[in-house]
């Protein structure tokens, strides 16, 4: 099947990034969400970002020209021609199940239906549709423009063609696809989480300072990034989110959110997107770590 409209759900970290390298790679694009003003922020971001890759001589294209194959809306009726559906909305399986089950009808039965979810089951998604063979999981990495990898994710019920078009189409963004099937947290987030929330329960321990934990990694490891501005990055909503399906499914402490991540959650402080999190960004050349 030719892939050529693209829709993406969500124009937050994830969305704008995955609408971004979608338009790049020469498909239209057109991005659903809530809120004309998440549509506005996460275009102004596309555009920082495409000036960016443009400076560098990255871009094949004139930014404008990528830009113009960029739509937004805030009417599921407008995705009914998309090809590709790329879900990227909150982690959170109610939401992403009623979006799922309310876009059904709407697009055209041969498009391919897919998560970017973190944790998810999406086999657990897919049964919000009534085409569960043409649902997968492609789960992109933040930040998307620059992380290459691509998890393509495999169910039970996965059509195989339809899970080597997503695979292709992945390629075709420029990214480099793995194959996984559907097992909580995939590759990365089975390897990665447990080792994020250790870092936050070494700090509650008194191991060490924020700055000095992301120093330690950072220095001692050649991390790009140390744990707690890894986090921050993220989105803790999003990590505890994570840590909640990723518990339920394996009940073990590992999984489970340290109870400072929690309570950064509940005070509202999700991290750079918030402007506070482990760090304070209020200048954000220079973010000041918090003490806890
Ligand atoms: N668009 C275009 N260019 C960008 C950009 C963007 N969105 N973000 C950064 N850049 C550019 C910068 O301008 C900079 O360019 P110059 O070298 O010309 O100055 C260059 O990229 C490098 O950026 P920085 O100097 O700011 O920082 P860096 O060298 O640390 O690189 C990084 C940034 C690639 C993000 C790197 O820090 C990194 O790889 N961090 C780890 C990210 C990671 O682990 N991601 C996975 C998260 S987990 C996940 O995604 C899964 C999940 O389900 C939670
Ligand atoms: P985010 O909070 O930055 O963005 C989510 C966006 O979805 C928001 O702009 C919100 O307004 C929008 N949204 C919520 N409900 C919606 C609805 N019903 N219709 C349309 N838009 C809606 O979150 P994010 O970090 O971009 O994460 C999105 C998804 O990607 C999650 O499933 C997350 O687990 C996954 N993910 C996140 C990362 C990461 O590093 N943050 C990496 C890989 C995957």
């Amino acid at each position: 099947m030719e892939i050529r409209n693209v829709a993406v759900l969500g124009c937050g970290l994830m969305g704008s990034g995955i609408a971004q390298v979608s338009a790049t790679a020469g498909f239209e694009v057109t991005v659903l969400e809530v809120e004309q003003k998440f549509l506005d922020k996460g275009f102004a971001g596309i555009e920082k970002s495409l000036a960016k890759f443009a400076e560098k001589g990255n871009l094949k294209e004139a930014p404008q020209t990528i830009r113009a194959r960029l739509k937004g809306t805030t009417r599921k009726q407008d995705l009914a021609d998309s090809d590709m559906v790329i879900e990227a909305i909150v982690e959170n399986v109610a939401e992403k199940r009623q979006m799922f089950s309310a876009l059904d009808p709407i697009v055209k039965h041969k498009a391919i239906l897919a998560s970017n979810t973190s944790s998810i089951s999406i086999t657990e998604l897919l049964s919000a549709t009534k085409r569960p063979e043409r649902m997968i999981g492609m789960h992109f990495f933040n930040p998307v423009p620059l992380m290459k990898l691509v998890e393509v994710i495999k169910t039970i019920a996965t059509a195989p063609e339809v899970y080597e078009n997503a695979y292709e189409f992945a390629e075709k963004l420029g990214k480099v696809p793995v194959r996984t099937s559907d097992k909580t947290g995939f590759v990365v987030n089975r390897l990665l989480v447990p080792y994020l929330l250790d870092a936050i329960r070494a700090y509650e321990e008194g191991v060490g300072s924020i700055p000095d934990i992301d120093n330690a990694m950072k220095l001692g490891c050649g991390y790009p990034m140390g744990p707690f501005t890894l986090l921050d990055f993220v989105g803790l909503d999003t990590t505890y989110y994570i840590t909640q399906v990723m518990y339920d499914e394996f009940k073990e402490r590992r999984f489970a959110s340290p109870p400072l991540l929690k309570r950064l959650v509940m005070a509202g402080w999700y991290g750079r997107k918030t402007g506070k999190g482990f760090y304070d960004y209020s200048d954000p050349n220079n973010p000041v770590p918090g003490q806890f």
